[in-house]
């Protein structure tokens, strides 16, 4: 059994104009200390995905399908339910560490709250557990610095300290939501390094959503691509990187810069991104896809698997350009 399984997941909003078809019949999985990174495009529903698994879907949103979390089904939950698995089981962190943090709060405050409601600790256990987490990743001088308030730490620490806040209970799975869009390469680089760090110590299974598959080697395991809600290819992000099948997945990475290509040669990916409430019946990527078949905008193409690959174009995988 996987840590998470999630089958054909869909997530639907109702807005004022008509239902907004956020993500359309998504399945994946994750096993205990795996990474997977969820990569895509601006409203591609990735953070929909994580949301509806996570129970944080806005209140105009309904999910459906199966999202199973050791077994336990998550979409039935209650809220009470949830929140005792998010603070034991699945921990989410966000870009902004501020949506996690309380301002008026001092760090030793928020962080040994969490411990004495979930693990019983007394105070001074508490902010001791708390020091040793901020230790963990690597604030200096945490021992004086735990009873500061989150606006006297850099974005970067920020972030280390939500991170901290997260690894609190000792979840199995962490969903990191864009964890470095908001700061600079080389404290990117830092927090990402630190995500490896945990993984490694605590064997935690890490899901990193981004829009940057440049963060994605190196990192993650495996790497699934999404376009419109669903996902157009899954497989081992070496393999990913070496031959993507997949246009869409294809265009992705002619986009992310790197040593070896001139930064000129970068290309983007032509069009907008599609509206997803009025998606069209056939391959949501057709209005892009250079490579485009006749039969394409009327055709969905299933996700079919070879191996560990799995990939929805009516394209042989061969012909991708
Ligand atoms: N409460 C809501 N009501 C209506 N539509 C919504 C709501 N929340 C999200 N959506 C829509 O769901 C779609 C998927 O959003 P999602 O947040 O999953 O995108 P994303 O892939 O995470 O993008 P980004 O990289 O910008 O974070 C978007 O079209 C978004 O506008
Ligand atoms: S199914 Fe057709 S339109 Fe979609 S990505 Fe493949 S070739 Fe392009
Ligand atoms: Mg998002």
């Amino acid at each position: 059994m996987s840590l998470l399984e999630i089958e054909d997941l869909s997530v639907t909003f109702n807005t004022a104009d008509g239902p907004v078809n956020a993500v359309n019949g998504v399945s994946f999985a994750i096993d205990k200390g795996e990474t997977l990174a969820i990569v895509g495009e601006s409203g591609s529903g990735k953070s929909q995905t994580a949301f509806a698994a996570m129970g944080l879907l806005a209140k105009n949103g309904r999910a459906q399908g199966i999202a199973r979390f050791d077994g336990q089904d998550l979409l039935s939950m209650t809220q009470r339910q949830f929140n005792k698995i998010r603070s034991k089981d699945m921990a989410m962190i966000f870009q902004d560490p501020m949506t996690s943090l309380n301002p008026y709060l001092r760090v030793s405050d928020q962080m040994a709250e969490v411990l004495m409601l979930h693990q019983g600790l007394s105070k001074s256990a508490a902010v001791a557990e708390a020091v040793r987490m901020l230790d963990a990743v690597r604030i200096p001088d945490a021992q004086a610095r735990v009873t500061m308030f989150p606006h006297e730490f850099s974005g970067g620490m920020r972030q280390r300290i939500m991170i901290a806040m997260s690894l609190l209970c000792q979840p199995r799975l962490l969903i990191a939501d864009e964890p470095t869009t908001a700061l600079d390469v080389t404290v990117q680089a830092q927090i990402m390094q630190l995500l490896a760090d945990i993984r490694r110590d605590f064997g935690t299974a890490v899901i990193l959503i981004t829009h940057d598959l440049g963060i994605v080697a190196g990192f993650c395991d495996r790497t699934l691509v999404m376009y419109g809600g669903q996902i157009m290819e899954e497989g081992r992000t070496d393999d990913i990187f070496a031959t993507p099948q997949h246009p869409y997945t294809s265009g992705l990475l002619k986009a992310v810069p790197r040593l070896d290509r001139d930064a000129k040669t970068l290309a983007t990916i032509a069009g907008e991104p599609p509206d997803m409430s009025s998606l069209p019946p056939g391959c949501p990527f057709s209005p892009r896809c250079a490579q485009v078949l006749d039969h394409c905008p009327a055709k969905r193409p299933a996700l079919a698997a070879a191996g560990d690959r799995r990939r929805a174009c009516h394209l042989p995988a061969q012909e991708v350009a």
